[in-house]
């Protein structure tokens, strides 16, 4: 197992070619899709997802989305992680959790980790995050992690808040 990140209760890991049931099962539910607006079909499309999407970030920029477990079980509980947008030219941090799991601060937890790992170990001049305006609690999320409101936006069709935060290692980083 490649673990990438430990906090206090979690643990981050690179998803492997053999994870496509846990993003299937992690998918099926609606209201975990239901502001992020892709739905998985079946278990060949998170496979596709899988190959396509997450896997070939590790490689090309050393970061990505990571699964999440509980320390202590080992249980998959979802995915976070930083992501390179190549069209905007900017990593995003994104997050996704299982229904279950939800209230008991793995976001926060697992996104503040992600972010202190961009900008110690990657180096990272700035991390963006987006959520649709209605979805409170990612954009609580992002604002208990520091990120810094920068305005609304049409993403996809959907109005969506942006909130920004520069690296505070790298001197003049976001003047
Ligand atoms: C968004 C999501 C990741 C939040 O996960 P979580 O583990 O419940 O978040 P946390 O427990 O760390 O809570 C963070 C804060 O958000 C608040 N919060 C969580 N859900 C909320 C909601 N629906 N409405 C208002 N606030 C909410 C929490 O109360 C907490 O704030 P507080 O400490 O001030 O009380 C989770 O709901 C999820 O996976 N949703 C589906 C996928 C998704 O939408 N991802 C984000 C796409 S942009």
């Amino acid at each position: 197992m490649d673990v990438i990140i430990e906090t206090e209760r979690l643990l981050l890991r690179t998803f492997t070619i053999n994870d496509a049931s846990l993003i299937y099962e992690l998918n099926i539910d609606p209201e975990v899709t239901r502001y992020t607006h892709d739905p998985i079909r079946d278990i060949d499309h998170a496979q596709e997802v899988l190959e396509k999407t997450i896997l070939p970030q590790y490689a090309l920029y050393n970061h990505g989305r990571w699964a999440v477990h509980i320390r202590s079980s080992m249980q998959f509980v979802g995915w976070c992680g930083l992501k390179y947008r190549s069209e905007l030219n900017e990593v995003d941090l994104g997050y996704r959790f299982q229904r279950q799991a939800w209230g008991k601060g793995y976001a926060t937890e697992a996104a503040y980790a992600c972010i202190k790992y961009g900008f110690e170990k990657l180096g990272l001049d700035r991390i963006v995050g987006r959520a649709e305006t209605g979805n409170a609690g990612s954009c609580r999320v992002l604002e208990k992690c520091g990120m810094k409101y920068i305005g609304d936006q049409v993403t996809e069709g959907h109005p969506a808040r942006t909130y920004e935060l520069y690296n505070p290692f790298i001197p003049g980083s976001g003047l």
